[in-house]
């Protein structure tokens, strides 16, 4: 793929299609034609994009002629029926989507840490946002020592459950203020000044589909088939960046000063660690942000080979639409 760029945006109404839009003309990608795509329902609204209104196109079997690159976000049913017919139109596809991820021939990529698994693949899985944010934070730390086993519980924003659910929240949160009733409708359970197991089903062994989705994703882009990690994923009241809280044992005891200096050069990776005045990485800090935020970086006071760590990353820049995006630019220096 050689620039300019004929690119499509699927899902462009969604949470993680404007923050696409937003991230192509922060980064100047050098596009040539942008198609946006959603449902029938948004066909003929106007997007504003580099100051020129664009009108939103229904997705169709015709959608990607003409087009280089299709970014998917609408969901992996979407993906599943769609990204075949891109890819057999000519198009590159980035999906965003559950839907190929744990495919074999699907590489999963976060380009920090994988790029080079993209090879000549024409449709590359853009992974779970919880999961390119913690191995953001591992990747580093696994060039100090074997990591032996992960526990991370996890603090995760709305934005991850779409646009509607972020409004959600802040429909909540202003009944709630004004005394009025809460109704859920996206989110199972109250949301507002709450928080509840994710929102996903609960699988025979109790683990939920997020959960899941971050061990087995994690493995596969770390190229650690066999790592032990157990998860626990929580939504928080937050809108859009995730938290994590990882314990990560090693196969030697590994100092916390060397897990700084490898997190201090890694690429990506802003080190958030200030004792004295108690600042730490907060999702506040992260939304709008490209770095992935690491610190309460600390020895595991019950077991010296292992570190605390606390990472905040945006659910919608690192953990979605720019990490999708800095594959595509890696695509186009191929
Ligand atoms: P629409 O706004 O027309 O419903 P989010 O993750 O923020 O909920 O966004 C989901 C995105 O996926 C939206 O852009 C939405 O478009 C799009 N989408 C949902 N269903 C379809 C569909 N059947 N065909 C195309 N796009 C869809």
């Amino acid at each position: 793929m050689k620039p300019p760029v004929r690119a499509a945006i699927v899902g462009a109404t969604g949470a993680v299609g404007s923050e696409l839009l937003a991230i192509l003309e922060q980064r100047q990608f050098p596009l040539s034609d942008l198609r946006l795509l959603a449902s029938s329902r948004s066909a003929g609204r106007v997007v504003v994009w580099k100051g020129e209104a664009r009108t939103v196109e229904p997705l169709d079997g015709a959608s990607f002629e003409g087009v280089d690159v299709a970014f998917f976000s609408a969901g992996a049913e979407r993906s599943r029926e769609y990204a075949p017919i891109a890819v057999s139109q000519g198009a590159l596809v980035i999906d965003n989507s559950s839907a190929f991820r744990m495919d074999r021939e699907a590489p999963l990529v976060v380009p920090e840490i994988n790029a080079r698994a993209m090879n000549g693949a024409r449709l590359i899985a853009n992974p779970n946002c919880t999961a390119i944010i913690l191995c953001m934070a591992l990747a580093p730390l696994s060039k100090l020592a074997t990591i032996k086993r992960v526990v991370a519980s996890t603090y995760q924003s709305a934005s991850g459950a779409g646009a509607q659910a972020m409004q959600e929240l802040l429909d909540q949160t202003a009944d709630y203020l004004a005394g009025r009733s809460i109704e859920p409708r996206i989110m199972p359970h109250p949301y507002a000044f709450n928080l509840f197991s994710h929102n996903t089903a609960i699988g025979e062994d109790g683990y939920n589909g997020e959960e899941a989705k971050v061990i087995e994703e994690s493995r596969k882009i770390l190229s650690m088939p066999e790592l032990a990690l157990t998860v626990t994923c929580v939504r928080v009241p937050v809108l859009r960046a995730h938290s994590i809280s990882v314990n990560v044992e090693f196969d030697r005891p590994v100092d916390e000063s060397e897990a700084r200096e490898v997190l201090l050069a890694s690429q990506g990776v802003r080190v958030v660690d200030d004792r004295e005045h108690n600042l730490f990485p907060m999702p506040s800090e992260a939304s709008g942000q490209d770095e992935t935020l690491v610190g309460r970086i600390r020895q595991d006071n019950t077991n010296a080979n292992a570190l605390n760590l606390f990472v905040c990353g945006d659910q919608l820049r690192k953990g979605a639409a720019l990490n999708a995006v800095q594959i595509a630019e890696a695509l186009m220096s191929r």
